[in-house]
């Protein structure tokens, strides 16, 4: 079981964001991801369908031997962790918008959280940003539409920098000084976001985290791989594999995309 795969699922190409922290920080595991692109965005979906879509995820991934599982998206953690963990006996690591940091050390007392409206909508986002942001304002803002345009390769795009200038440029008005990223896709903007908010606005990106807390949780339950071969990772879409294998061009690791019916 040490060195079956981790599995990594996402409703597209915007997971990849954390997958390639887990594998800078776990350069020994082996790793398969699932591209659900036919099905994104997942974050205009209802809670409902969303839980069906990781529940077939879950089980391509498992059937493939995977030890653990990172649900590599904001608004599948958000609505499905829980149904995920109560009916599949295996680890699942999620992320979702880490509010906690932002207002901890915001100096403002003003954040920002860009997220689909499945997170924002979501029970566990709330019940997160009711804990931490009592005496903090935040401004939540559904990016709608940006997951569709990044699907289609189109990051540089006028279409995607007018919305997200729509999106952010209001929250300018409140001073904010932390803006959450509160999905899985939105790392790829990051170049474009800072030309919008300005450097001293501080971009909270949890990707790191959930590479440390997919250690943590290997470590505990023995489970690191200790092969000495070469890790092999398999990336798998469910439409075009293009623009996938784009977002993977800075990718020093020997990985394979394919496409797969799923
Ligand atoms: N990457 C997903 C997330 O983190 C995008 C959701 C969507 O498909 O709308 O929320």
């Amino acid at each position: 079981m040490k060195n079956n795969p981790i599995g990594i699922f996402d409703s597209g190409i915007g997971g990849t964001s954390i997958w390639k922290e887990v594998i800078k920080l776990l350069p020994n595991e082996n790793t398969i991801y699932l591209a659900d692109s036919r099905n994104a965005p997942y974050g205009e979906k209802s809670s409902h369908e969303i839980i069906s879509l990781c529940i077939k995820n879950t089980e391509l991934l498992i059937s493939k031997g995977c030890k653990l599982i990172i649900v590599a998206c904001n608004t599948a953690t958000t609505n499905a962790i829980d149904h995920l963990r109560k009916n599949y006996n295996i680890s699942f690591i999620g992320i979702e918008p880490a509010i906690k940091p932002a207002a901890l050390f915001s100096k403002t007392g003003a954040i920002g959280i860009l997220a689909t409206k499945g997170t924002l909508s979501s029970k566990l986002f709330e019940k997160t940003a009711n804990e931490y942001t009592k005496n903090i304002t935040t401004i939540e803002q559904d990016g709608e539409g940006l997951v569709t345009l990044i699907e289609e390769g189109k990051l540089n795009s006028n279409e995607l920098n007018n919305l997200l200038r729509n999106y952010l440029t209001p929250m300018l008005n409140f001073n904010i000084d932390h803006l959450v990223l509160g999905c899985t896709h939105y790392p790829y903007l990051i170049p474009q976001i800072i030309e919008i908010l300005g450097s001293t606005v501080k971009i909270i990106d949890a990707g790191e985290a959930v590479a440390k807390q997919t250690k943590a949780i290997l470590a505990v339950q023995e489970l690191l791989s200790n092969s000495l071969e070469k890790s092999s990772h398999y990336l798998y879409s469910n439409t075009q594999t293009k623009v996938l294998s784009e977002m993977l061009s800075d990718v020093s690791a020997n990985f394979s995309v394919n496409k797969l019916d799923f």
